[in-house]
């Protein structure tokens, strides 16, 4: 029996509630599929920091370090400045663990309404690929004369071929196991060293991927065409900065922050990548009992498919969706259900309905990243997702 070690961030806000339903859906897919589930509980975020001043130290990495992958709710507290949770554990984690890739699928499921009129599951289904570990989230700069009328702030941006080109790369061959097509989103109209750079490595990776067409949309313009007209859309790869904001905006386009799943990925493998919905601590509704965990329950489920287990992943996708598709409303107390009892509903339903067909999930985003968990390479791995699944 496959065994796998889970390192359990629950965070701030509403992150432990949401990640307790995600896990009730988890433990009910490894007992139908049969593998085991250890889950193991690290104390992170603002409580711990606020009583101990520590965010996270070496030893609590290396702890990470040793789990097959980490499920994350959310850390940020209204009562600790920005950015001292947000850089000193995300982006330190996505850092540390070369999760150099985000993986945020936009996918409205059948039976959900989209806010926008004219959004449908057939014309929905997207994947926002974002380089996670570069760009303004690279941290350097200064603040000089600060507080005074003179002050001057500069945010250092940095892109490296290098990890462009991993995410890049990544981003042909999900395209390829799916509906092969790429979109590159930034702004090369004004970034012109980023930008060129960025459309140089599409251009050049591109070409050992004959089969995938791409073209490019510029940042701003993405605003509008991801809302109005998704369908143009298969794997859209794009910058840190960019791919922070167009995944909040893809996840109101399906449904709301409470669907948004992500994925801080290690495409090499090297370290234990990190499941978290694309959603925040939500401080305004924060306790309340009534956040969506279907979110962080659809990263649980990338998380089944990046450890190799893909019926499980799709089986607990399915689980969700239909959930979802029962809901009088998205978020909110108008849902007439807590966060709780959502969570064991999917637990329920996870272990009750039909396995997806294989057919169905041949081109979903589980199949490519359970394809490339079985694969070892990533390339044999999403083509071995794509014709197994297909
Ligand atoms: P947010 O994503 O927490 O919330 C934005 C809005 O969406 C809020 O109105 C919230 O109530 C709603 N919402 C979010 N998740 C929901 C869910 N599961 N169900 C129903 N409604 C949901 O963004 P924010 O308010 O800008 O940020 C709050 C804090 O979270 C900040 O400290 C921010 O830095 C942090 N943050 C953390 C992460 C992360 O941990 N991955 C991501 C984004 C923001
Ligand atoms: C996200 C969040 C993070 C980001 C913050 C909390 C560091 O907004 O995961 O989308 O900007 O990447
Ligand atoms: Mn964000």
């Amino acid at each position: 029996m496959n065994a796998y070690k889970l390192a359990v961030v629950g965070g701030d806000g509403i992150g432990p509630d949401v990640t307790r339903a995600a896990l009730a859906g988890v433990h009910a897919a490894a007992a139908r599929c049969g593998f085991s589930i250890e889950a193991t509980d690290f104390d992170l975020g603002a409580e711990r920091y606020l009583r101990t001043g520590v965010v996270l130290e070496e030893e609590t990495v290396s702890a990470l370090r040793e789990h097959d992958a980490i499920l994350l709710g959310a850390v940020g507290d209204p009562r600790v400045a920005p950015g001292i949770l947000e850089r000193g554990l995300i982006v330190a984690l996505r850092v540390a663990f070369a999760q150099s890739v985000n993986i945020r699928p936009v996918r409205l499921y059948p039976g959900v309404e989209s806010p926008v009129r004219g959004v449908t599951a057939q014309n929905c289904d997207l994947v926002v690929i974002r380089e996670n570990t570069e760009g303004l989230y690279t941290g350097g700069g200064s603040l000089s004369h600060a507080g005074t009328e003179h002050a001057v702030a500069l945010q250092n941006s940095i892109t490296t071929a290098a990890a462009t080109a991993e995410t890049v790369e990544f981003a042909f061959q999900l395209a390829q196991a799916r509906r092969g097509r790429l979109t590159l989103c930034h702004k090369t109209n004004i970034l012109l060293h980023a930008g060129g750079l960025w459309q140089d490595t599409v251009d050049q990776i591109g070409q050992r991927y004959p089969q995938v067409e791409h073209d490019y949309v510029h940042a701003d313009a993405m605003c509008q065409h991801l809302p109005l007209d998704p369908g143009r859309f298969d794997v859209v790869v794009t910058d840190n900065l960019f791919g922070d904001i167009i995944s909040d905006l893809g996840a109101t386009v399906q449904g709301g922050l409470g669907l948004a799943a992500g994925a801080n990925y290690n495409p090499r493998g090297t370290a234990p990548s990190m499941y978290e919905p694309v959603h925040g601590s939500a401080p305004d509704i924060a306790g309340k009992g009534w956040a969506n965990p279907a979110a962080a329950a659809l990263s649980a489920a990338m998380c089944l498919a990046g450890l190799g287990e893909r019926t499980a992943a799709l089986i607990l996708e399915a689980a969700v969706a239909s959930v979802l598709a029962e809901l009088p409303s998205l978020a909110g107390p108008d849902m007439g259900r807590s966060t709780e009892e959502l969570g064991e509903l999917i637990a329920d339903r996870v272990s009750s309905i039909e396995a997806p067909q294989s057919e169905a999930g041949a081109r979903s985003l589980m199949s490519a990243l359970g394809g490339l968990a079985l694969g070892g390479t990533a390339q044999g791995g999403l083509a071995q997702g794509h014709a197994a699944a297909g």
